[in-house]
């Protein structure tokens, strides 16, 4: 009798329309852990684990929607300001999520890529983040790029560096060459950026690569932001005149 009456019932998945334009590429800065945990009367650091739940629902439906490169800031270089025992639990649920979520993702053909310096993390991180990025470098359902202790200005700066290091002549040094020595490498640029708890700034995040991003700012915070919140973002920037400067 149950299941008669749930197969009569309407399926919803079918609000999700399939998107004529999915963006490629997505950035999202997963902002609003502390400010959720703090109107629910819980510890920042709360916030920050149910944020990374929430991602977890968040790479399904990437690939559900037909996204196939996505970029989340997760830690930037400006985040070591803030207390140590947040610093120390925002490291720990690095560690975690890779201990715990490793072989889910490589089952699920998710590649993983690290943009930031691994340098200032502690060595048994780096090892794993490396042993990550390895084990899942074949994979192409969806290409998870993770921006710990990313930085937009650090990465330019690096950037910078490296040319000098090669020996790149000044008259060398093109806009796409610059591009390449971005821990972004050949990858294309995000094509939507999402930004969640309402906040209007960048904060560092991909500041070279979101040129000609399209923004979505919703008042919603990171553990909050669901499938439909997702969907109601790529459905704006299907929605999106692009015009890179043109006239139109
Ligand atoms: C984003 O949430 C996660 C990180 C920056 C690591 P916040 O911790 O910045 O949450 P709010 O902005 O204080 O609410
Ligand atoms: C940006 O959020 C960094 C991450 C989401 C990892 P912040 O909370 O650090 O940014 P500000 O301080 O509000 O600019
Ligand atoms: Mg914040």
């Amino acid at each position: 009798m149950v299941e008669i009456v749930k197969a009569t019932e309407p399926v919803p998945e079918t609000k999700y329309l399939p998107l004529p334009n999915p963006p490629y590429h997505v950035g999202i800065i997963m902002d609003g852990n502390g400010r959720w945990a703090k109107s629910r009367g819980k510890a920042r650091i709360e916030g920050h684990k149910a944020g990374t739940e929430n991602l977890r629902r968040i790479l399904e439906h990437s690939v559900e929607f037909g996204v196939k490169m996505l970029t989340i800031y997760a830690f930037s270089t400006e985040n070591w300001k803030r207390p140590p025992l947040e610093v120390m639990g925002l490291m720990n649920i690095l560690e975690n999520v890779i201990d715990r979520e490793l072989m889910e993702l490589h089952k699920n053909g998710v590649q993983l890529r690290h943009l930031g310096k691994l340098e200032k993390l502690r060595p048994a991180i780096r090892e794993k983040v490396q042993r990550a990025i390895e084990l899942t470098k074949d994979n192409d359902r969806l290409i998870l790029n993770v921006a710990f202790n990313y930085g937009g200005r650090d990465e330019i700066v690096q950037a910078v560096q490296n040319l000098i290091r090669d020996n790149v002549k000044p008259e060398d040094v093109t806009e796409d060459l610059l591009s390449k020595y971005m821990y972004t490498g050949a990858s294309p640029d995000p094509d939507l950026i999402i930004r969640t708890s309402g906040e209007f700034r960048t904060s560092n995040f991909l500041i070279w690569q979101a040129a000609y991003a399209e923004y979505y700012i919703t008042p919603v915070y990171w553990p909050d932001f669901d499938k439909d919140e997702y969907y109601k973002a790529l459905h704006t920037f299907s929605q999106r005149e692009r015009r890179y400067g043109d006239a139109k």
